[in-house]
């Protein structure tokens, strides 16, 4: 077996390659019992992860919090919510995922934090244009008696981003700014408080050997100064009043900093949403963050010349500043893309849960692109991220009963969309009925339920199986692990027909990717070295890939 070598540059540089598991907490697995998954739970799990084959963990925010955004909305930075456990327990975590050879993301979330963090209610309680108010974005309204929202920012559901306070002395006062749910403000990056305080949250968590973090909605932080109105409700994301601000790169140059003091290297992935890739490539420049995801290809339709677009925009623009692409087919807030390649997606591109693809489901066909994608996305050059039960193949679930929906994204759309509670299931581990080992029995019911057929899905059952999903997995990560070519080995496609996708890695590497209706023959030479469906006849079948090494 070929083995990868590294420079030692690049080798200190792991996350330009990396494979990482993105852990949702409250639905990994439950220790206690309550029906939330918490840290005792995973780390009875880390093994599973372990055993992969990835390189790191991310981890979703597990601070305390009111939960309104099931922890976005951070109450307090360094501590953990008891939901999940203690600090001791979290410390204990980090140190086991170290000793299986994984690294460990958390989550950061810089935008905002909840109306219940000490801050935002000592600003409650303070006079308007006090230093209390100063770390939030708190204005008087327009009108004569400011009973307007201070400028026309609104929601994609059409909500003002402005909330109303009551002032202390019971009269209606001034408004703060909420990019996303009135519970969770957005903090005032020109405040040097806010500052200092992220600063020493890096820090607290670096010390206490955590790898890096994933930066949540990254391109938001920085409102343009006098908070001017949009000129347009749907002004694209170039000159935004809040989106990509210059001023949030000053940001991210001193977080670097931070990262960059640490001996063992620290890395800094970003959750930017851009529909300019040039911009994305703003934010991972010399001095600034690591990585940020490549969110195209996750949106993409399973369509070959789209795919080879967005992967070519992505390499290329990331190249320019020397930086490597983060892949990802699936997170906490998509539409899981067995749901999503499951159903004809003809030119839209679809992602968001609150935007279901519209059309009957044909399971099998998604679960078989599905498989095609994962071996697609391992091996094209860059970091690639699997989010929790996609290893097992779980799909959307879209029945979920409607008293039981939770994500807040939905009652902000006033229920016209039924929100990402669809992929935020409990994982199955073992057995024949629900919560299939998520919980210990006797417990109470898990907080979302799972459907009966994931019987089929637990972690016991795809083990079973030698042609499950988790064995492709666990072939494919052994491989990328092994193979020098799928690190940072060079990548250039090959000349096919339009419906089939077929690169060359360095050295002796070739992907090919059937999106066509019909099956193709491969070159004879070349040797298989794993197929997402079994061939036929040395024919590679619709929505199939294939890893192979090159004959020449
Ligand atoms: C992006 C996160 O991924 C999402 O789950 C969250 O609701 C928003 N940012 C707000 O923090």
């Amino acid at each position: 077996m070929r083995t990868r070598t590294t420079t030692s540059t690049r080798a200190s540089a792991w996350w330009r390659d990396a494979a990482v598991y993105q852990v949702y907490p409250r639905s990994f697995r439950d220790a206690d019992g309550d029906g939330v998954g918490d840290i005792a739970g995973l780390l009875s799990g880390l093994r599973h992860i372990a055993d992969l084959g990835v390189d790191a963990i991310w981890i979703s925010p597990w601070y305390s919090s009111p939960m309104v955004d099931h922890g976005y909305d951070v109450a307090g930075h360094r501590e953990v919510d008891p939901l999940f456990g203690t600090l001791g327990e979290a410390e204990a975590l980090i140190d086991k995922a170290h000793e299986l050879g994984l690294r460990v993301l958390l989550d950061i979330v810089p935008n905002h934090t909840s109306d219940q963090h000490p801050w935002f209610k000592a600003a409650l309680t303070a006079p308007p244009g006090s230093p209390a108010r100063q770390r939030y974005h708190f204005c008087r309204g327009r009108g004569a008696d400011g009973e307007s929202p201070p400028n026309n920012w609104r929601s994609k559901f059409g909500h003002s981003h402005w909330t109303r306070v009551i002032e202390p002395d019971g009269t209606p006062g001034e408004w703060y700014l909420h990019l996303f749910a009135p519970s969770q403000p957005d903090l005032n990056w020109d405040n040097a408080d806010v500052r200092e305080d992220f600063d020493s949250i890096l820090r607290f968590w670096f010390d206490r050997g955590v790898d890096g973090f994933r930066i949540d909605s990254a391109h938001g932080l920085v409102k343009q100064s006098g908070l001017p109105d949009l000129s347009l409700p749907d002004q694209g994301v170039r000159n935004h009043p809040y989106w990509h601000q210059e001023k949030v790169h000053d940001v991210y140059r001193s977080w670097r900093q931070i990262a960059d003091s640490y001996s063992q290297p620290r890395a800094l992935v970003a959750e930017v949403w851009a529909d300019e890739p040039s911009l994305l490539t703003d934010y991972v420049r010399p001095g600034e963050l690591h990585t940020v995801f490549s969110f195209d290809f996750l949106s993409a339709p399973w369509r070959a010349d789209v795919l080879r677009r967005v992967i070519d925009d992505s390499i290329a623009e990331l190249a320019s500043v020397d930086a490597s692409p983060a892949w990802t087919l699936s997170n906490h807030d998509v539409v899981r893309h067995v749901s999503r390649y499951g159903r004809l997606q003809l030119d839209r591109p679809v992602a968001f849960s609150t935007d279901l693809p519209d059309g009957p489901l044909d399971l099998e066909l998604g679960e078989r692109r599905a498989r095609a994608a994962i071996l697609l996305m391992l091996a094209l050059p860059g970091s690639a991220f699997l989010y929790q039960g996609e290893e097992l193949g779980l799909w959307e679930v879209e029945d979920i009963p409607e008293h039981l929906l939770q994500d807040p994204s939905r009652q902000q759309s006033g229920d016209s969309v039924r929100g990402r509670d669809g992929c935020r299931v409990p994982l199955p581990w073992f057995g024949e009925r629900p919560s299939f080992g998520f919980s210990p029995d006797g417990s109470v019911p898990s907080w979302l339920p799972q459907p009966e057929m994931w019987r089929e899905h637990t972690v016991e059952a795809q083990n079973r199986d030698p042609d499950s999903m988790l064995h492709l997995y666990r072939s494919a990560l052994r491989l990328r692990r092994s193979d020098a070519a799928l690190g940072e080995g060079a990548f250039t496609w090959d000349v096919t027909p339009p419906q089939i996708l077929s690169f060359r890695r360095e050295p002796g590497f070739r992907c090919v990717v059937n999106l066509s209706v019909e099956s193709v023959p491969l070159r004879p030479d070349d040797e298989v070295l794993l197929s997402s469906c079994p061939l036929i006849d040395g024919q590679l079948r619709p929505d199939t890939s294939v890893w192979l090494h090159r004959s020449r």
